[in-house]
């Protein structure tokens, strides 16, 4: 079997991707210092897999503890790079917080890739790249804008990293991953988006919806848009994991086109804050309890992807609907409140 380094792999998209992988046929090993991730995570995957995952509690940022694993694993043939600290709020307050994990940790994970012939590698990228994009649906093409956050510009700075070594590497072969919104949670319901303060839209719902928030804002009604809340392209976090595992094999069977390629990864829908409140509170039966507030700051009015290159090149496509979205996400949460409450009674 192929052996796969996720880094990031107790985080939720390289958690949910890591199960992908396995039932695709990898092997795969995880490297995440727990700082933002959770071995919960692997203790699902065990439970969903019917197989360990060994994680190297190992920070990025240390190149020496990096090689290590590239030393005990010299079978490494691909590497799919999730590790990063994502909230674009924190970013704002703590920009060089972000500059120096973000960047440090994928520079250590480059020269390892490069001097261990690692020649497959996935880099985790975002819609964010993008800013205020004003083209809709926006396409690979379309100009990168000054990014709303440090976070989003440690993504631009990411994916020029790794352009530059796809050109100085001809063999090393680079595919560049920008995901829209990743919501929902494995169907299982046993693993999901562990978020203990959620600033993300779906966490926040379910959070107010099982009561553990007691009312929740809709940031803005007055933008130019259908209903006047934000339009975001909402993506299954499993459509979002089995992007990476077809992005590997791409390259793996020398499919790709040139040795740096560039995906979004969305449903190519845009939905708005309301029309999403309103599939939640159809799919659950639960009864919102949310306000209308002001705008928040950075907030890009209305992104959603052009998908139809990772479509066509990646033989890849949308298995979950809104829908589904809405109730996986919600059935984690209810999970996770049944699972505290046994932990209560204990
Ligand atoms: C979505 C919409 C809010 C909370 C995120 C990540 C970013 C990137 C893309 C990966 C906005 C509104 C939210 C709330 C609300 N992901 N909202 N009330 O900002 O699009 O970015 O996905 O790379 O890292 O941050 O997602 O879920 O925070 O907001 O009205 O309590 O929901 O204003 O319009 P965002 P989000």
């Amino acid at each position: 079997m192929k052996k796969i380094l996720v880094t990031g792999g107790c985080g939720y998209i390289g958690g949910h991707t890591i199960v992908d992988l396995i039932e695709n046929g990898f092997e795969v090993i995880s490297v995440d210092d727990l700082s933002r991730g959770s071995l919960r995570m692997l203790q699902g995957i065990e439970k969903i897999a019917g197989k360990p995952v060994k994680n190297y509690k190992v920070n990025l940022c240390n190149a020496d503890d990096t090689e290590t694993i590239f030393i005990e694993n010299p079978d490494i043939v691909g590497i799919i790079h999730f590790a990063a600290f994502k909230s674009v709020p924190e970013s704002v307050s703590e920009p060089l917080k972000y500059y120096r994990n973000n960047i440090d940790s994928l520079v250590n994970i480059l020269q390892c890739a490069i001097n261990y012939k690692v020649n497959h590698f996935v880099f985790s990228s975002s819609c964010s790249v993008y800013g205020n994009t004003n083209v809709l649906p926006v396409e690979e093409t379309a100009p990168l804008a000054e990014p709303e956050s440090p976070y989003a510009r440690t993504k631009q700075i990411g994916e020029a990293i790794c352009r530059d070594m796809a050109k100085q590497y001809p063999g090393f072969n680079v595919t560049l991953l920008r995901y829209f919104n990743p919501v929902g949670a494995h169907s299982s319901a046993i693993i999901g988006e562990l978020q203990e303060k959620p600033e993300n839209l779906v966490p926040v719902i379910t959070q107010t919806a099982i009561g553990k928030c007691n009312e929740m804002q809709v940031f803005g009604t007055d933008y130019s848009t259908r209903d006047g809340s934000c339009v975001r392209d909402y993506i299954h976090v499993m459509d979002i994991a089995n992007a990476h595992t077809k992005a590997l094999q791409y390259t793996m069977d020398g499919n790709n086109e040139s040795n740096c390629e560039v995906f979004n990864l969305g449903t190519g829908k845009g939905v708005t804050v309301l029309e999403l409140i309103n599939a939640f509170e159809k799919v659950s039966g639960e009864k919102l309890n949310y306000i209308l507030g002001p705008r928040r700051a950075g907030d890009v009015v209305e992104v959603y992807a052009n998908n139809a290159k990772a479509r066509a090149l990646l033989d890849w496509d949308i298995k979950y609907g809104l829908d589904q979205m809405m109730d996986t996400a919600w059935r984690w949460e209810q999970t996770m409140k049944r699972e505290a409450a046994k932990v209560q009674m204990n």
